[in-house]
């Protein structure tokens, strides 16, 4: 039995769009910063029958859609298929049973696929290292069969999606940039509406080429942006990165609403909040940036200085759920 702790990420360069949509192989490289809650635990344990069960933080059973169970299901066929191309034939036996423990509200519409993936890929590869000593990138690899963004909360601080290059299971990796002691900084994330997403992520990646500006994302991403991402957070540079995160958070969202059908994923609350975020900043001079993944949520990151003065903005938020988190550790075996 083998029971692993993980937590979601937020992205500054987003994910968005595969080459591959069965094996969740990346369009471009991605780049996000682990937070430290909420964390979900999972247990991986041999079993006679495959079976997932969830529970929330009250200890009450989640009943899980068929849709969620078989998506384990196909999770766990491709991570035994990618077991058995690095020599782990076997290791994780042909049944097995996952619980999950969720601490993430569910008024908090923070994305929980990362934190649930990686920390099951965190649990098979405690499950599998009698017989293989899985590597970070190999439990990365894990990860992503499971969702592409998982991938990067194997690590802790700030860890990259490759691109990478071919159509194998293991062709795409998460690396990490640097570690949660490099940089403090803070994501005050701001939930405006609790409906469920209508188009989940995995759906969504399916229609990014259908948009007329993807390609124009892909090559931004490639030639520059994942680049000035990476010098601004090695260099700590703030006013670095808040350029390269907003402008290819809104990018994606063009992308998104411009393709065929088109996604909205903002919401009119959204809006407002980002354009108060932005009245406050050039008012106070205060470093903070906002960042929006697949939903109305707003994430407001900034470093240890501007903390109290972007919670107080949030709180003042009306009507929303606000959640405090900062960077954090990344995935670990707790058992
Ligand atoms: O990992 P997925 O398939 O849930 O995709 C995540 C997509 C975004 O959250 C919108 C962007 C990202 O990089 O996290």
């Amino acid at each position: 039995m083998n029971t692993a702790r993980s937590t979601p990420n937020i992205a500054f360069i987003k994910y968005w769009g595969n080459r591959s949509e069965e094996l969740r192989l990346p369009m471009a490289p991605s780049l996000s910063m682990t937070l430290d809650q909420p964390t979900v635990e999972i247990t991986v344990e041999e079993a006679e029958t495959f079976a997932v069960r969830s529970f929330l933080t009250d200890g009450s059973e989640k009943a899980l859609k068929e849709k969620d169970i078989s998506r384990f299901r196909k999770v766990i066929t491709r991570m035994q298929q990618y077991l058995e191309t690095i020599g782990a034939d076997c290791a994780l036996p042909a049944s097995i049973a996952i619980t999950v423990r969720s601490h993430i509200p569910p008024a908090i519409g923070l994305a929980s696929s990362a934190a649930v993936f990686s920390c099951l890929a965190k649990a098979v590869s405690g499950f599998v290292a009698p017989t293989l000593k899985l590597s970070p990138k190999q439990e990365s690899i894990l990860a992503r069969l499971g969702s592409g963004s998982a991938a990067r909360s194997i690590y802790g601080g700030f860890s990259s999606l490759e691109e990478g290059s071919g159509l194998e299971l293991g062709s795409a990796w998460s690396e990490q940039i640097a570690d949660e002691r490099h940089w403090l900084l803070y994501d005050i994330v701001v939930v405006p509406a609790m409906e469920e997403k209508k188009v989940g992520s995995t759906e969504g990646h399916a229609l990014a080429s259908t948009s007329p500006f993807y390609k124009d994302r892909i090559e931004a991403i490639r030639s520059r942006r994942q680049k000035e991402c990476i010098d601004a957070i090695l260099s700590k540079d703030f006013e670095k990165l808040q350029r390269v995160t907003e402008e290819d958070c809104l990018d994606m969202h063009h992308v998104m609403e411009t393709s065929t059908p088109p996604l909205h994923y903002l919401n009119e609350e959204t809006h407002r909040i980002v354009n108060a975020i932005r009245a406050l900043r050039t008012k106070e001079h205060i470093p903070v940036l906002f960042t929006m993944d697949a939903g109305p949520t707003v994430h407001l990151v900034c470093p240890e200085e501007a903390k109290n003065a972007v919670l107080s903005f949030a709180k003042a938020q009306k009507g929303c759920t606000i959640f405090e988190t900062k960077v954090g550790p990344g995935a670990s075996l707790i058992e």
